[in-house]
């Protein structure tokens, strides 16, 4: 299981800007390919990308970031998002190493992160040898954790997920969300609009409200699957990824960034992702 521990304090102006960014896939060699796309490329343009827009504060990582556990591409990633000047700070997903032996990346796998005015909670739905998400008692034991004290403090929270807390509408990656989503969704519950859930495991945007809690997915760095699809089904939307504009009084506004200045086919042949 990979760590999350220790906590960020970031000091921001008074709305916080964040990006999320999610399942960069990057494989052990450069230039490597994900149903036909070089994940690389991709995520070098989505960067590009956020260095276009006004200062961000922060890189939110919602893991899947190697497409085959090699330290090489933690390694790039890491490169490739020092360009950007901004701390980032990362999720594990089903596709990433269960275990780390290289304690230069532990600066990213943090688990609390504060911003002025709002608390960011890391969740880990990893669960070894399983594409599906859960999240184990400890990882529970955090959540309610940062709930009372959002209750206490009256401090916004945003919770991070590799894998959805509930179904976005695609039969394949149903299967594949949260199995104890609910169970969270049910803590989260009594903070309603001050509690915000992104994600991603998806590669495609939703924005969905659950026991009163908003929830968002993102577009992957590199390949899109296609909404409302019963089975595997890509997409041909570009790469991209999330802005989260948050408030001081609670409130957030949020869109989704998009890759339009280069193009990045899809293999339209590919007829199954693992
Ligand atoms: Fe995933």
């Amino acid at each position: 299981m990979t760590d999350l521990s220790g906590e960020a304090t970031l000091s921001t102006a008074p709305v916080s800007r964040l990006i999320q960014l999610s399942d960069t896939h990057l494989m052990k060699d450069p230039g490597g390919k994900l149903v036909g796309i070089d994940t690389d490329q991709s995520f070098a343009a989505v960067c590009r990308l956020i260095g276009q827009q006004p200062a961000i504060d922060a890189l939110l990582l919602t893991g899947d970031l190697a497409g085959d556990e090699a330290e090489s591409a933690y390694t790039r990633l890491r490169e490739r998002l020092a360009t950007l000047g901004v701390p980032s700070f990362w999720l594990p997903g089903n596709h990433d190493a269960a275990s780390r032996e290289n304690t230069i990346f532990d600066e990213h796998f943090k688990r609390h992160i504060r911003f002025p005015h709002w608390d960011i909670l890391m969740l880990n739905t990893q669960r070894l040898g399983d594409v599906a998400g859960c999240l184990a008692e400890a990882e529970l034991i955090f959540l309610r954790a940062a709930v009372a004290r959002s209750r206490s403090t009256q401090r916004p929270l945003l919770v991070a997920t590799h894998h959805p807390l509930a179904p976005v509408g695609c039969r394949w990656l149903d299967d594949q969300v949260v199995r104890n989503g609910a169970e969270a969704l049910a803590i989260l519950a009594p903070l309603r609009e001050r509690a915000i859930v992104i994600s991603g495991h998806v590669h495609q945007d939703a924005a969905q409200v659950h026991a009163g809690v908003r929830c968002y997915t993102v577009p992957s760095t590199c390949v899109q699957f296609a909404p409302g699809s019963q089975q595997f089904q890509v997409d041909d939307q570009p790469p991209g990824c999330r802005l989260l504009e948050m408030y001081e009084d609670g409130r957030l506004e949020t869109q989704i960034l998009r890759v339009i200045d280069e193009s990045f086919p899809v293999d339209r042949l590919s007829t199954g992702y693992a």
